[in-house]
């Protein structure tokens, strides 16, 4: 459900040491589970909300990647899992809208009543379109300058719902770099900004756990007292620096890290958990 990064991870690892979690551990399910309840099938709707300052480039970019991101193979995966009544995940994903908000909640957001007061505004200005999309899925991405209680101290982004819609709320990464940015390209990244490649990696991220568990009674893995959504389970702690981004990541010139091309632009996102496979990977 929640997006967190290295440094809490250094935490989680710590705490794990003390209850003698094995490294052999690492990468191996405790059980993989559905709850019965729905994934996202057919076709998705994104749309965007950009809160505060956000230059044009990025924007265009980030629209792009969600746009294309169902042609690739990596998608593949999300379309191994289904619900009770048999229907997969299928896509395709289609960017719909998107809206610039100029801090109406200010740059101090406290918590998701916030982040949805936020989102209904948006659908209430209708710039998103006409009415609420039951079917869709709504990002807040917040600006460098926007605070939020829990960013940074308990993640770097986060989704959820509400009766009537689903929705992520994305911080921004240079909030907390070392939590929120992979190291591999922290100082150096494919499209020439650490923070915006980093963005869409937890686009991808909470996507994933949107989709194949909007309502938070579809898929999770974990035991019978403890679970999260699955992109958890494809990242530190739960994964090797491997699986996380897969075995095949490659170096531009520049020494940025890339290991998924999406309509001619590379970036690096992390592995997806297939449940037939049972493993972390970067396609299906
Ligand atoms: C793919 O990239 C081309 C060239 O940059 C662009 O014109 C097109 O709109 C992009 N398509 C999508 C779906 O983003
Ligand atoms: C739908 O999901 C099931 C369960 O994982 C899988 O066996 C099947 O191949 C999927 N169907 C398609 C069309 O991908
Ligand atoms: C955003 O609001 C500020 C005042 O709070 C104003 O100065 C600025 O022009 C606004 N920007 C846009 C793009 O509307
Ligand atoms: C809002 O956040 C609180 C605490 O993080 C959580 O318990 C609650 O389920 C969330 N509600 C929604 C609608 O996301
Ligand atoms: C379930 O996992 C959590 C977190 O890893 C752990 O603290 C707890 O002891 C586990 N419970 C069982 C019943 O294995």
């Amino acid at each position: 459900m929640k997006f967190t990064g290295a440094s809490l991870i250094t935490a989680v690892l710590t705490i794990c040491a003390s209850l003698s979690v094995k490294a052999s551990d690492i990468g191996t399910p405790k059980s993989v589970t559905y709850d019965g309840g729905i994934v996202m099938t057919g076709l998705v709707n994104i749309y965007f909300i950009f809160y505060g300052n956000w230059q044009d480039e990025h924007q265009v970019q980030l629209m792009d990647f969600v746009d294309s991101l169902s042609n690739t193979a990596w998608f593949n995966t999300l379309r191994l899992y289904n619900d009770r009544l048999g229907n997969n995940v299928t896509g395709p994903l289609y960017f719909a809208a998107a809206i610039n908000d100029n801090y109406s909640h200010g740059r101090s957001l406290q918590g998701n009543a916030t982040h949805i007061d936020i989102i209904e505004k948006a659908i209430e200005s209708a710039y998103l379109g006409k009415g609420t999309d039951h079917a869709g899925i709504y990002f807040i991405l917040a600006a460098e300058d926007v605070d939020e209680e829990g960013l940074c101290t308990k993640w770097c982004a986060y989704n959820s719902y509400t009766s009537d819609f689903v929705y992520a709320f994305i911080g921004h990464p240079n909030k907390c770099p070392q939590l929120c940015i992979p190291e591999l390209n922290r100082n150096v990244s494919p499209n020439g900004d650490p923070a915006l490649d980093a963005t869409v990696n937890m686009i991808a991220h909470e996507l994933v756990e949107l989709m194949t568990d909007p309502h938070n009674d579809a898929w999770r893995v974990g035991n019978s007292t403890a679970s999260e959504e699955i992109s958890e389970w494809c990242m530190p702690p739960n994964a090797t620096p491997e699986e996380w981004f897969g075995p095949n990541v490659q170096k531009l010139d520049s020494g940025a890290s890339w290991n998924l091309q999406v309509n001619d632009t590379k970036w690096l996102i992390q592995s997806v958990w297939n449940p037939v496979a049972k493993k972390c990977v970067m396609s299906s």
